[in-house]
């Protein structure tokens, strides 16, 4: 048994019961292992388990659309909201490699072929345990918040500010844009400081569970409450309660929070005497709570008591050269922490480093970090190891392309030359000029003088264009020499 207990954790999530079946055979010796078929029997068990296995492997093809990776990307971000330490290892299928990066995007530590031996996937889930992401450093600098952009300056000049004042503050911004890190210096920047921080992480615990916690409860409240036990607000005292992922809160215990908001009052569970609460609130949410409010899912009035203070935790891509600082940091860190020296990025993968959007903000950036220590450890990293690790293909299909294509055309090219290594210039031109001369051809039904007018050149340009793009079509009229 004392073995058992020692063993990590490990959830493992595949709708193919060979799958599951066979990795718990194969790594059963070394971790203890959940398996669920779906998301929603992954939810359940979890919603079983006292806290949520540190170490997961996802597949992403799951039911109800075991074809597409919709079903694991969401479970992702579920698992993570739920335990954001948690490392996700993604299980890929063959032709999913594009979807695996995207994963990682959102937050996976790494992915793994299948069919994969299972000594290779051992060692890979061995590695991602030993390093560890619960504490990134000895804060680094001022509320371990990393970073001298505009951005971040405001950032903290807001943190200052509100750190002081005993009214809520809500932090929204993106998932892995460092809400939790905020939250925490909200408090450890301000007079309560020295006083208790805790926190409840609202996805991560069953909706019956919340209350019993938030409140406390009293002896025989319900089966199992053998004892009177007092909850979060009474343990917080005058310190700092966070409410993590505020938006998954039930609609009834929203309106018990309002109360303790308003005047301080609140009871524990099975008790009628109301007791009074001096905990400042802190809340986060990575949902957009005001269009929670038109969805009828979260109290308009709650969303104004907890929205007198808002912070908005920038997204990683808006902070330019910080992007480096926090290279230069965890690279450290973590080389450290691996016994190894770090790597460092040659000036192309700077340039790309720089061009890439990181859209799962520091944590997918941290993440990269980690993977470029294992594999690349003392190295100077080129431009097509980095590209490796980037999410550039989702990016190319869900990023601003379409909408600007001249704004968006140095990322596209960074992203045809980090997947395709290089490409003819001068031939690509040429193509790129003869699909827009065809559009506007098109547009105008043939018409020279309207598709010339499009593309803000002559008439005769344009014919000569054509016909050196072998596209003349001798039906199509022939500009006229004059006017
Ligand atoms: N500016 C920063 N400086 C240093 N570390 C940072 C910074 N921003 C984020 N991090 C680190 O990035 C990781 C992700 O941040 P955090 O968990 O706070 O994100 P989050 O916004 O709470 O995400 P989620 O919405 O998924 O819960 C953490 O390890 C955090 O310490
Ligand atoms: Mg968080």
């Amino acid at each position: 048994m004392e073995a058992t207990r020692q063993k990590p954790e490990l959830l493992i999530v595949d709708d193919d019961p060979l799958i599951t079946d066979t990795l718990d055979f194969v790594l059963g010796r070394d971790f203890q292992v959940f398996a669920a078929g779906s998301r929603a029997q992954a939810r359940s068990l979890i919603a079983q388990l006292e806290h949520v296995p540190r170490l997961a492997l996802v597949d992403l093809g799951l039911p109800p659309v075991p074809h597409r990776p919709d079903e694991g990307f969401r479970l992702i971000g579920e698992l993570l909201a739920a335990a954001p330490d948690i490392k996700i290892i993604v299980l890929s299928g063959q032709n999913d490699e594009a979807n695996a990066r995207h994963a990682r995007a959102l937050g996976a530590v790494d992915f793994v072929a299948k069919p994969c031996e299972p000594d290779v996937l051992r060692q890979l889930l061995q590695r991602a345990t030993r390093f560890d992401i619960t504490e990134t450093a000895a804060p680094p600098a001022e509320s371990g918040i990393i970073g001298g952009s505009f951005a971040i300056g405001r950032l903290r000049e807001q943190i200052r500010q509100y750190a002081a004042s005993p009214f809520p503050v809500l932090i929204e911004g993106e998932s892995g844009s460092g809400k939790e890190l905020v939250a925490r210096a909200l408090h450890g920047d301000g007079p309560r400081a020295a006083r208790p921080y805790y926190a409840l992480n609202c996805a991560a615990i069953s909706p019956t569970l919340v209350e019993p916690t938030l409140f406390g409860y009293a002896k025989g409240a319900f089966t199992g409450a053998t004892a009177a036990r007092a909850g979060y607000f009474e343990d917080a005292a005058e310190g700092t309660l966070f409410l993590d992922e505020i938006g998954e809160l039930p609609l009834e215990l929203q309106a018990k929070l309002l109360r303790v908001l308003e005047n301080g009052e609140y009871q524990r569970v099975g008790e009628t005497q109301s007791r009074v609460s001096r905990a400042r609130v802190v809340a986060a949410t990575n949902r957009d709570l005001r269009g929670e409010t038109k969805a009828g899912r979260f109290r308009v009035d709650l969303y104004h008591r907890l929205s007198v203070f808002t912070v908005q935790v920038p997204p990683l891509r808006d902070l330019g050269e910080d992007k480096l600082g926090l290279l230069a940091h965890f690279g450290a860190f973590y080389a450290n922490q691996a016994g190894v020296a770090p790597c460092t990025l040659d000036d192309d993968a700077r340039t790309l480093w720089m061009a890439y959007p990181f859209p799962g903000n520091v944590r997918e950036l941290r993440n990269i970090v980690i993977r470029l220590t294992t594999k690349h450890a003392g190295e100077c990293v080129g431009r097509e190891a980095l590209a490796e690790e980037l999410d550039f293909q989702a990016q190319a299909a869900t990023g601003p392309g379409g909408a600007d294509l001249f704004d968006a055309s140095v990322d596209r090219a960074l992203a045809v030359l980090a997947t395709r290594r290089s490409v003819d210039l001068d031939t690509s031109l040429r193509a790129w000029e003869r699909s827009f001369i065809e559009a506007a051809l098109r547009l105008t039904q043939g018409n020279l003088a309207q598709a010339a007018r499009m593309l803000g050149m002559h008439r005769t340009t344009l014919y000569s264009r054509m016909q050196s793009h072998g596209t003349v079509d001798d039906t199509r009229a022939r500009p006229a020499t004059t006017g």
